[in-house]
């Protein structure tokens, strides 16, 4: 398997810039996330690495191999290029059978009857397909039909494979179940992969590394924890989980963590390169908690029970914060509490 290298990919359609210098290193059998909002370019960005949109600027090699280079002028065919793809309308042929339409892109490469049987039952094996050979596809459930897509991809044995919401038509049951089944089939063929959602939980629970994007443009590159835990600024933050995202005031730096400002009372966060007074700070709602003795003053103005646990929004010093607790502290509207932040991280404006 070899490393994917993305360096400065842009596409434009005339003025309008969809995908701005996506630059990643993606590493060999790494699982990559890409994720973010409707319309920030996630389906471009793939479709340019597969090669059926041709980048406006940049270059996109496998190995040691150029797939496209705008500088050179160098352009390999999709065909050509050794990479899966699942669509993100997962596109299979109803009116063939499922071992028909896996073992299509080895017919149209013209492989041997007998390697073409081999590796197709191989690979539909992998994915739980073996007894559905001979059914017609139309027969077959969604969750079905999208393993038939995966295997179509699969069956080239490509160097990398690209998925582009294959999850998104499945329930919540089909789509958890599938995530392990892709996450055990980048373990069993080592294979790279980068998978593209909107789902952040999707994304967290499968990816060894996550990429954000907003607005054609990378916001951050990490695993999930990294992502989840030091968000870079107010957007990561509210997309990956919840935050409350407060106006701060940095008071003093000292070693390895900041004092600052919020809602009338100071704490400290993790420090940050930043030569700013003021920003913005993150406070996750399950960060905060509710305090016998001392604390912020803080009056219930929401509460929303979810069974293990109840969301409050609560009115602190003019602001909204929200807070998850568990359902020990059960409060009515207009109960006036007391609370601690336990944890922030500091964003720049
Ligand atoms: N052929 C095209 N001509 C002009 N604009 C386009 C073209 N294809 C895509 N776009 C625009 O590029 C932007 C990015 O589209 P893209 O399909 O990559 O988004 P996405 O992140 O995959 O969204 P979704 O989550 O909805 O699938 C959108 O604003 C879209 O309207
Ligand atoms: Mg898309």
């Amino acid at each position: 398997m070899k490393p994917l290298m993305l360096k400065d990919i842009t596409k434009k359609y005339g003025d309008t810039v969809v995908v701005n210098n996506f630059t990643a290193d993606i590493n060999r059998s790494e699982l990559i996330t890409i994720v973010g909002p409707s319309g920030c370019g996630k389906t471009t960005t793939l479709r340019m690495i597969a090669g059926f949109i041709d980048p406006t600027y940049g270059q996109i090699s496998l190995g040691d191999r150029d797939l496209v280079n705008k500088k050179t002028k160098k352009f390999i065919e999709p065909e050509n290029r050794e990479i899966g793809m699942v669509f993100q309308s997962y596109a299979v042929w109803p009116h063939m059978d499922v071992f028909k339409n896996v073992s299509y892109p080895l017919k149209i490469r013209k492989v041997n009857k007998k390697e073409l049987t081999e590796k197709t039952r191989r690979v539909l094996k992998l994915v739980h397909l073996e007894k559905y050979e001979k059914s017609y596809v139309h027969e077959l459930s969604g969750g079905q039909q999208q393993r038939v897509a995966l295997a179509r991809a699969l069956v080239m044995e490509p160097d990398l494979l690209l998925l582009d919401e294959p999850l998104s038509n499945l329930d919540a049951a089909l789509r958890e179940t599938m995530r392990a089944e892709i996450k055990e089939i980048q373990r069993k063929l080592e294979v790279t992969i980068i998978n593209v959602t909107h789902d952040q939980t999707e994304a967290m629970t499968m990816s060894d590394r996550v990429i954000v994007m907003n607005q054609g443009n990378i916001v951050q590159i990490g695993t999930p924890e990294e992502i989840y835990n030091y968000p870079e600024n107010a957007f990561v933050a509210k997309f990956i989980g919840s935050s409350n995202i407060l106006n701060c005031k940095l008071l003093e730096k000292e070693e390895g963590r900041m004092k600052i400002e919020v809602l009338g009372t100071s704490f400290y966060v993790p420090e940050k390169d930043t030569n700013q007074e003021t920003g913005l700070v993150s406070i996750r709602p399950h960060h905060v908690s509710v305090s016998e003795d001392s604390g912020l003053d803080a009056t219930i103005v929401r509460r929303l029970y979810q069974g293990d646990r109840i969301e409050y929004y609560l009115e602190v010093h003019g602001e909204t914060v929200r807070i998850i607790t568990d359902t020990d502290n059960d409060f009515q509207i207009d109960d006036e509490i007391k609370i601690k932040i336990n944890k922030g991280v500091w964003l720049d404006e």
